[in-house]
């Protein structure tokens, strides 16, 4: 017979299963005692009855503390009041360690507390909602672009240069040299799209922010497009394209875990492109309409990206930013070369920027001129300026947020949550 798992239970009604899992909660009506057990794909409830089981069994209930770790057999049988829709009429329990005075009881308590203790929070209800639902959306990114062309080629996580400014890198001793913990794979995407065309890296970047936000982490992952020949505007499309599969994937497949965290779940049914395109100028307009002034040329602030972000019921793509804001390598407009030819791609409900990205300079001497302008060592960069001397070509590509994603779609108050261990400027702990 397969491995019962308690997330399968409709598939063993009236048969006789093992629950290898622990206690995650547990509750007395006398002659009748209730074990909450958890398996890691769920959690149900186990039952007994006193005189139906052998007496041993009956008695050890007392001594079960929450996470002991148990072996449990018996019987599943449909029962709609119990969670999950399924019971477990026990039969024998087997004891592999009986946990010590567990910190994190069903009682409330403080985030502080329960980060301090985040390698056994995760086996929370909550928290166990949370991971399921990062994980369908890591693998909706996957499965989109394996399915559109897309050939994943990883970057560095070591890298000699700078690709997201200079003022947020952390150094690492590199055998004797400085190096970084790279801030985004973008510039070996770019290589890989011009062997490939188009390409993704997935994996972990490391930005030192300074920043004490519900948005910043120091160490966060990203999905990387990239594509050799596109613009603007295609960019954009497959930024999309790209929401609109992982919202349509997580719907169908943790519904439950939406629920469990009490999404509006209706609200994300709702969403229907196109999404709206805004250029920075048309985005300042609105801000000065909600009375929140902001100079030509500043890239928005967390309260800017709020402010703007709760206009909309969908997500929302900015264009076209003053290009004195953003990084060196973006392409400028040809009819305003004040501005960049990048996107960024909030999302609604208060959450902001998502998504970044845009067109790269594809013209040698112009990229030479502008990492002498962001004083950025021509040297570490040759091997990138090499892309534009054989074959350069106009492409373009973007960064998702895992993190922010999770945190929008969960519907989390901050991105701490919504990965399994969080770094942040006051922690490294656990
Ligand atoms: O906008 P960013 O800085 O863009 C880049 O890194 C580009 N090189 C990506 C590319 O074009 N290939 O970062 C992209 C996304 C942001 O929109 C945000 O979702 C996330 O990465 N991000 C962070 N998430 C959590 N904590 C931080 N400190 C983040 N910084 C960026
Ligand atoms: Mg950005």
């Amino acid at each position: 017979m397969k491995r019962f798992y308690i997330e399968k239970a409709g598939e063993f009604v009236g048969k006789e299963v093992t629950i290898k899992g622990w206690l995650y909660n547990k509750r007395d009506s006398g002659k009748v005692k209730f074990l909450l057990l958890r398996d890691g794909t769920g959690i149900m409830q186990a039952v007994m009855v006193k005189g139906e089981v052998e007496n041993g069994v009956f008695e050890c209930f007392n001594s079960l503390t929450q996470e002991s770790s148990l072996i449990v057999t018996g019987k599943v049988r449909e029962d709609k009041r119990s969670p999950g829709g399924y019971e477990l009429s026990i039969k024998g329990i087997e004891i592999v360690q009986l946990a010590q005075s567990y910190p994190i009881t069903p009682k409330e308590h403080g985030v502080g507390f329960l980060m301090d203790y985040r390698h056994l929070w995760l086996r929370s209800k909550r928290q166990h909602a949370i991971m399921r639902i990062r994980a369908e959306i890591i693998q909706a990114c996957q499965d989109y672009l394996n399915t559109n062309g897309f050939t994943l080629i990883d970057a560095p996580i070591f890298t000699p240069s700078a690709c997201e400014g200079t003022t947020t890198l952390f150094g690492v001793d590199y055998f004797g040299k400085k190096a970084y913990l790279t801030q985004s794979g973008q510039l070996y995407n770019e290589a890989a799209a011009m062997a490939f065309g188009k390409v993704y890296c997935f994996g972990p970047a490391f930005r030192a922010e300074k920043a004490k936000t519900r948005r910043h982490l120091t160490e966060f992952w990203q999905v990387e497009p990239e594509m050799a020949y596109a613009r603007l505007e295609e960019t954009i499309e497959v930024c999309e394209e790209l929401l609109l599969f992982i919202l349509k994937r997580v719907l169908e497949r943790r519904r439950e875990e939406l629920k469990r965290l009490e999404r509006d779940i209706s609200f994300l049914e709702g969403i229907r492109p196109p999404f709206p395109r805004i250029s920075y100028d048309e985005a300042l307009q609105i801000l000065k309409e909600r009375g929140i002034e902001l100079e030509w040329g500043e890239d928005f602030g967390a309260p800017h990206e709020t402010a703007l972000s709760q206009k909309f019921d969908t997500p929302f793509f900015v264009h076209r930013y003053p290009a004195q804001c953003k990084a060196f390598y973006m392409k400028r407009d040809g009819e305003a070369p004040h501005l960049a030819l990048c996107v960024d791609g909030l999302a609604p409900e208060g959450y902001g920027e998502i998504i970044g990205g845009g067109e790269r300079e594809d013209d040698l001497e112009t990229l030479k001129e502008r990492l002498e302008e962001y004083n950025l060592p021509e040297e570490a960069f040759q091997w990138y300026l090499d892309l534009r001397r054989f074959g350069s070509v106009p492409h373009a590509g973007f960064g998702l947020g895992i993190e922010r994603t999770v945190a929008w779609i969960c519907g989390l108050s901050h991105v701490r949550e919504a990965i399994p261990f969080p770094r942040m400027l006051d922690r490294i702990r656990p």
